[in-house]
């Protein structure tokens, strides 16, 4: 059965540029819940450590430098089938690629400029959940 939890990041081109409310105002708007929520800057050691599995691919150190370069809002999110669901809405990687009103086509400005993080699977949400929050702060 599909789990009931995703982990998302509002990464730092939408940060930067003021699309955080935006963003989660729609994100509330299609039903999901809030169960965590805080704004940090990765420093490069964890930016790595988060994307490790990317580590073999020619865009990782860019990667690295941009989701370390200033502040993104981490957050929990539920919702029924959470991370199939979650992914649908923000859209494909590349903006250019994403469905029309999608988070991604609305926010994202290059493949790697793409305005949100969503979990591929209820394993890496778990996993990626627990890197960003300790069990007290979460609701
Ligand atoms: P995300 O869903 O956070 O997972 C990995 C990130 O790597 C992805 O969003 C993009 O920000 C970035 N990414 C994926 N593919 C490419 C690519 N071909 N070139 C540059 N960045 C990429």
């Amino acid at each position: 059965m599909a789990g009931d939890k995703t982990f998302t990041m509002v990464k730092p081109d939408a940060v930067l540029n003021q699309h955080t409310g935006a963003i989660i105002d729609l994100i509330l708007q299609e039903g999901f819940k809030i169960k965590a929520l805080k704004m940090t800057q990765l420093s490069v050691e964890q930016a790595k450590e988060f994307y490790a599995v990317h580590n073999d691919k020619p865009f990782f150190d860019s990667l690295i430098s941009y989701m370390s370069s200033g502040p993104i809002f981490s957050i929990i999110l539920e919702k029924e089938n959470c991370v199939e669901t979650f992914r649908d809405f923000i859209g494909a990687t590349n903006p250019a690629d994403a469905a029309e009103g999608t988070i991604r086509s609305l926010y994202g400005t290059s493949i790697e400029h793409n305005a949100v993080h969503g979990s591929d699977s209820d394993e890496n949400a778990t996993i990626e959940s627990d890197f960003h929050f300790s069990a007290e702060e979460r609701y």
